[in-house]
C-alpha cells in the first residue's frame, strides 16, 4: 500500500494532488474523498473534471449520484441508510469498467463492500488554515 502526504498551500497549489493522481484518472479507479465540511472534496473533483476537459454541469435535482460523461460524482453526506443507497442503484455504477468515481464520505459505506477488481485510492483532506490543506493519498487497492 501506497501513502503520499501532499501540502496544498492554496487554490493553484492543487495541481501538485491532480499531478500525483494522474496516472489514475482513468475507468475503473474509486476515489473515496474523505474530509470535514469544506475540507475540499468538492473542489478537487471539479479540478479533475477540468483537468480531464469534462464540463461538471450541476445537476437540476438532488441526487446522491451525479455523472459528467465517465466521471461519477457521488456524495453520500445526505445518506441515511444502506437500503437508501442500494434503492439509487449506485453499485451499477460498477459495472461500467470505463467511469471512474469519486464518492465524498465514503466512510459512510462499509469499507469490505467496494469492488475488489477496482483500483481504490483514499483521498483525506485535513483543513490546517483557511487557505491550507494536508492531502493525504493512500493506495487501498
Ligand atoms: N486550498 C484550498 N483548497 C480547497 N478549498 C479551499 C482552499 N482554500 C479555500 N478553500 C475553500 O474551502 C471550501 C471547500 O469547499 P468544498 O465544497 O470543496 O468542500 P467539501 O469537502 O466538498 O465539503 P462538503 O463536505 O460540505 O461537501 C471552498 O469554499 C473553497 O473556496
Ligand atoms: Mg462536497
Amino acid at each position: 500500500m501506497s501513502r503520499d502526504s501532499i501540502v496544498v498551500q492554496s487554490m493553484s497549489d492543487w495541481d501538485k494532488v491532480v499531478s500525483a493522481l494522474s496516472a489514475k484518472l482513468r475507468g475503473k479507479n474509486l476515489f473515496l474523498l474523505e474530509g470535514n465540511l469544506g475540507a475540499g472534496k468538492t473542489t478537487l473533483v471539479g479540478l479533475i473534471a477540468k483537468k480531464l476537459n469534462i464540463p461538471m454541469v450541476a445537476s437540476p435535482t438532488f441526487s446522491l449520484i451525479s455523472q459528467h460523461k465517465n466521471l461519477i460524482h457521488v456524495d453520500l453526506y445526505r445518506l441515511e441508510s444502506m437500503e437508501e443507497i442500494d434503492a439509487t442503484g449506485f453499485w451499477e455504477i460498477f459495472e461500467d469498467e470505463d467511469s471512474m468515481v469519486f464518492v465524498e464520505w465514503s466512510s459512510k459505506i462499509s469499507d469490505d463492500l467496494w469492488p475488489l477488481d477496482w483500483d481504490i485510492t483514499k483521498i483525506t483532506i485535513n483543513k490546517i488554515s483557511e487557505t491550507e490543506r494536508e492531502v493525504l493519498i493512500e493506495t487501498v487497492a
